[in-house]
């Protein structure tokens, strides 16, 4: 079976789906794979390291006319979708909820699509999940960037000059993202303080040495593991509960996200115009609709002093380790979809039957 590795289209995208270890261990189990010219520059993989592993680098017309599977991290752009042939397989995040059209156009070509952003959250399913991959990156990243713009330094330093007082920083959403980002503030030396609408995360939050910010009755307000849309009375107890540590926070960082949802908005304006003049808030969640009312997925905005970062960054800001993570949980999605270079088609594995949006051309999922 031929896997072809697109080069990814989108200018800002630096990443790429697999990188010459993961090339080299799926050659290994018998296939091969066909690798678009510069897919993995600008991960700082060479052309020369796939040759190495063992794979073929090859231009975009080949790789279409010949790749069995062919994939990808965005989803296919209509140029891409022009040239699959029929019976293909593709694989790519499709994010098919919010793209019928999308998938309209993919299913018209008569192929087969999976998406990896419809891997279930399940325990079986955790090292092919590629948005918990990326989400710990970019929980990382959303500290780092903070870090960068704020005119303050996190930890606590006794000098001779004086003593300079730790940040603050508070974390929205105790997720993948969260998680991470309240790791990497407390190794950077802030007092970090954190909130979430599932009450387990109270335990994570506090193992990581930060404070929980509890919010009264929170536990109704979560299912299986998951948030639901917070009510109104939810988010009124919750703005009471956090104002005070919002208001003396150097940097705020949001990733609230609801399954399927637009995300819950978590900070107004009106609690902007209370912030500490000079704070950041990096919103993770902007480009589903943002978490706080003033972010701009186009552009950072500067109010009342508050800077509020909505543009995306991480995962494609750290791609070298983006892209091995993604590769990995391809490969894993891979071995569990194939056997003996075929695909099984198994559709009473939980994991297949989710992720199979289109087959032979017909829609499955929407
Ligand atoms: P997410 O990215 O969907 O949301 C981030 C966080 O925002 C969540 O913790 C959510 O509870 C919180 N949130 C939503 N609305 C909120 C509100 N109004 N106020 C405050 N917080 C709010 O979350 P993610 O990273 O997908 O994790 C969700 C759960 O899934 C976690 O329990 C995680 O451990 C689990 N998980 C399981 C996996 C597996 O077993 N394969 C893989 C990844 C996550």
């Amino acid at each position: 079976m031929k896997i072809g590795v697109l080069k990814e289209s989108i200018k800002s995208e630096k990443r790429v789906c697999l990188n010459p270890t993961i090339a080299k261990l799926l050659i290994n189990k018998g296939f091969e794979c066909l690798i678009e010219q510069d897919a993995g520059e600008a991960s700082n993989f060479k052309n020369s390291d796939y040759t190495d592993a063992g794979a073929s680098v090859v231009d975009r017309s080949e790789l279409f006319k010949n790749a069995d599977v062919i994939i990808k991290i965005n989803p296919f752009e209509k140029e891409e979708i022009s040239l699959f042939k029929k019976d293909q397989v593709v694989i790519s995040q499709l994010f098919h909820k919010s793209n019928p059209e999308l998938i309209a156009e993919i299913a018209s070509k008569g192929v087969s699509a999976f998406s990896m952003d419809a891997i279930p959250r399940i325990s079986r399913a955790q090292d092919m999940d590629v948005l918990s991959s990326q989400s710990n990156l970019a929980g990382y990243k959303a500290v780092i960037v903070g870090a960068n713009e704020m005119t303050k330094i996190f930890p606590l330093m006794m000098t001779a000059a004086g003593t300079v007082t730790p940040s603050r920083v508070l974390i929205y959403g105790v997720g993948v993202a969260g998680l991470q980002a309240i790791a990497t503030a407390k190794r950077l030396g802030a007092i970090v303080e954190a909130t979430d609408i599932r009450m387990e995360t109270k335990e994570q939050v506090e193992s990581l040495g930060a404070k929980f910010i509890n919010v009264d009755n929170a536990g109704e307000e979560s299912e299986g593991g998951y948030a639901k849309e917070a009510s109104e009375d939810y988010a009124k107890r919750q703005k009471e509960a956090v104002n005070t540590s919002l208001f003396k926070a150097d940097l705020v960082i949001t990733t609230a996200l609801i399954p399927g949802r637009k995300s819950p908005v978590l900070i107004t304006e009106d609690q902007v115009n209370h912030m500490k003049n000079g704070a950041i808030i990096i919103d993770l969640a902007a480009s589903h609709g943002g978490n706080c009312e003033l972010s701009d997925i186009t552009k950072t905005v500067i109010h009342n002093g508050v800077k509020i970062i909505g543009t995306t960054m991480a995962p494609e800001s750290v791609s070298t380790n983006a892209s091995d993570l993604y590769a990995k949980n391809m490969f894993n999605f891979l071995n569990l979809l194939t056997e003996d270079n075929k695909f099984k088609w198994d559709l009473e594995d939980q994991i297949t039957e989710e992720t199979l949006i289109v087959k032979s051309g017909e829609i499955r999922k929407s």
